[in-house]
């Protein structure tokens, strides 16, 4: 889908911005929509094929990017992630927290220990390793963090435990650290996606179950496109979210009007 013209007035120029996911879906297109913007960008991801993919797309259009291999749920490789942005560019504006899995389609009683613990990992505790390292960077000039959320960090969806839980902490831990960091110059805020084209989408539109609920709630008639998403995570890094904090900020077609 193109992008309406009114929205790319939202510039970054010389913002210096971490994008996680970046190789892939929604991080993808958020870290070239960025680069397009003006912005320097880090792009992080574990999947070093997709990261460099990315960053190929960006230097062809005249951007300028890093790829950082990271495993968001080690908390060395975050810091690294963080100082490499940081001395590449000279410094820290702002993060798209991004990456996630949607793990296995089960019900409760049938997700293993382990599965439960892989998605909590990757949704939930990369958004609080990546902000920690990402605030302590920000703190000298301030900045702003977005975290990807979803509508499963406010409603339930069936056979999805895991993908649940892990975006309603992800969306508290956001909420908790937009009040204590407000005051301290950095605005952090959430997206909350409805059900996107992306790889992670057709994972979980495999499940028929969950397919069907997909298409009947999106009351716009269809799936979202990344670059959507993208946008309004362009919005709240840029100044023209200047007084947006600690927002819950559905992109989700009109899903959450009637949940
Ligand atoms: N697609 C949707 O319908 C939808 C809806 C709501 C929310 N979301 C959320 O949007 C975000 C992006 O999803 P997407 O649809 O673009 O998925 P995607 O699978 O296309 O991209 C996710 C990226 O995260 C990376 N990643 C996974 N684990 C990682 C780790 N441990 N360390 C570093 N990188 C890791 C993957 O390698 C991949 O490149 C996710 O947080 C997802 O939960 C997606």
């Amino acid at each position: 889908m193109s992008t309406p013209d009114a929205y790319a007035k939202i510039r970054l120029d010389g913002r210096r911005l971490i994008v996680t996911g970046g190789g892939s879906g929604m991080g993808r297109e958020a870290a070239i929509l960025f680069a397009g913007r003006g912005a320097k960008v880090t792009i992080a991801d574990v999947n070093v094929a997709g990261g460099e993919e990315t960053l190929a797309t960006i230097t062809e259009r005249g951007g300028q990017a890093q790829f950082v291999k990271v495993d968001l749920t080690v908390e060395p490789e975050v810091e690294n992630l963080v100082a490499t942005a940081v001395e590449t560019f000279g410094g820290l504006d702002g993060a798209f927290n991004n990456a996630g899995i949607i793990g296995p389609a089960q019900p409760l009683a049938d997700l293993t220990l382990e599965d439960w613990q892989k998605v909590i990992a990757i949704n939930e505790t990369s958004v609080f390793l990546s902000m920690k390292h990402e605030i302590r960077a920000l703190l000298p000039a301030g900045g702003a963090i977005v975290n990807t959320v979803s509508t499963a960090g406010r409603f339930g969806y069936p056979n999805l435990p895991a993908y649940v839980a892990s975006k309603h902490g992800a969306l508290g831990i956001t909420r908790q650290a937009a009040l204590d960091y407000a005051p301290r110059g950095i605005r952090i805020n959430a997206v909350l996606p409805g059900s996107t084209l992306t790889p992670l989408a057709s994972a979980a539109m495999e499940d028929p179950e969950i397919a069907a609920v997909a298409a009947k709630a999106q009351p716009i008639g269809r799936l979202g496109e990344p670059g959507e998403i993208a946008e309004v995570a362009a919005f709240l890094l840029s100044d023209a979210a200047s007084f947006v904090v600690g927002a819950d900020f559905y992109v989700d077609g009109g899903v959450s009007v009637n949940p």
